[in-house]
């Protein structure tokens, strides 16, 4: 079977090539060999390769400069999962689709469940929202992850910021009015794996049997807890220190600031909690605390 991933240079899509490796062939085309932004070339790109899987890793994940290129954001966000959805459902195939909590209004403090009223208060939000409700109303068989905080031990990503920057740095000044749960991309991929797998499938039935709608569904997939920026950063501090890294950083020299004083252009939600239970029952797993994902993913990433 063809495994058609996009975005396989991206955190999600690089550990999906990992993942997905032993269950078929995986295409994962580079931007540079496949442009998602043209219609034309994705439409003849599914029909040469027939994909059994298709994994929709890609986005235009920009937050801030999303705010001044819609349109770019609105093709990748919005109509590349539309059109995939479209080829999947006339092909029966199972579609899998990555979105985020920034779905929601960002407010309150109980965490979001999967049914929860959406209300972006960005364009990226705004443009996941419109692909999320693409893909539901396609009619292919699908599974859509909201996930929160994407890192991993490679990619552009806070982690990996806040490791430079404390090294440079004595003091820093973040965010820790925004709570949420940071996730590996590496664990989003072994939950993708695990869902789409004929043994413990939310795609298939116990038979085996394709099921269709049957179970797809909106999922929330993040670890157990949560924390603030300033918290994730401290954790970050904290665990390269005891690994031996040489920080700059002293541990009260990380300042925590609310976000009115760190404009950006685009507005950030203050609550990025989601509710795991959906996924946890539909699995049958217990996802595991964000302090012990960070723990592993540092780890890899220092030992690199
Ligand atoms: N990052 C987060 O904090 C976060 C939070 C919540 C949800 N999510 C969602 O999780 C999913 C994966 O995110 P991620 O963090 O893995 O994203 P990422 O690291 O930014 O990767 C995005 C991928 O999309 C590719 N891409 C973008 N435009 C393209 C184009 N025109 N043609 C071909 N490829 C293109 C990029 O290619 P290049 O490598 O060439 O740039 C990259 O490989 C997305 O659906 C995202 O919305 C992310």
């Amino acid at each position: 079977m063809n495994i058609f991933i996009t975005g396989g240079n991206g955190q999600v899509g690089f550990e999906l090539q990992r993942q997905f490796a032993p269950f078929g062939t995986i295409l994962a085309p580079t931007r540079q060999e496949l442009d998602l932004t043209n219609a034309d070339a994705v439409e003849a790109y599914l029909a040469k390769h027939q994909p059994g899987l298709i994994l929709n890793a890609a986005a235009y994940t920009a937050v801030d400069k999303a705010e001044s290129e819609p349109q770019q954001a609105k093709r990748l966000n919005a109509e590349l999962p539309a059109q995939l959805a479209e080829y999947a459902a006339k092909q029966g195939i199972h579609l899998v689709h990555y979105s985020t909590d920034y779905v929601y209004p960002g407010n309150g403090e109980p965490p979001w469940q999967e049914d929860s009223p959406t209300g972006p208060l960005s364009v990226y939000g705004q443009t996941k929202l419109e692909g999320d409700e693409a893909v539901v109303n396609s009619g292919a068989s699908h599974l859509i992850f909201r996930t929160s905080w994407v890192y991993a031990a490679r990619g552009n990503n806070f982690m990996k910021t806040m490791l430079r920057l404390g090294r440079e740095r004595e003091a820093l000044s973040i965010v820790n009015d925004q709570i949420g749960a940071p996730t590996p991309a590496r664990l989003i991929a072994q939950v993708t794996a695990l869902a789409t797998s004929p043994h413990a499938s939310l795609l298939t039935s116990p038979q085996g049997a394709h099921t269709s709608q049957a179970r797809s569904a909106i999922y929330h997939l993040a670890p157990r807890g949560e924390t603030s920026w300033h918290g994730f950063a401290s954790e970050i501090f904290s665990y390269a220190r005891e690994a031996g890294d040489s920080l700059a950083i002293t541990p009260e020299g990380t300042a925590g600031i609310p976000t009115v004083d760190y404009p950006t252009p685009a507005q950030r939600p203050l609550n990025s909690r989601m509710a795991l239970g959906k996924l946890e029952s539909a699995l049958g797993i217990t996802m595991p605390t964000w302090q012990s994902q960070l723990a592993l993913t540092l780890k890899e990433h220092l030992s690199n």
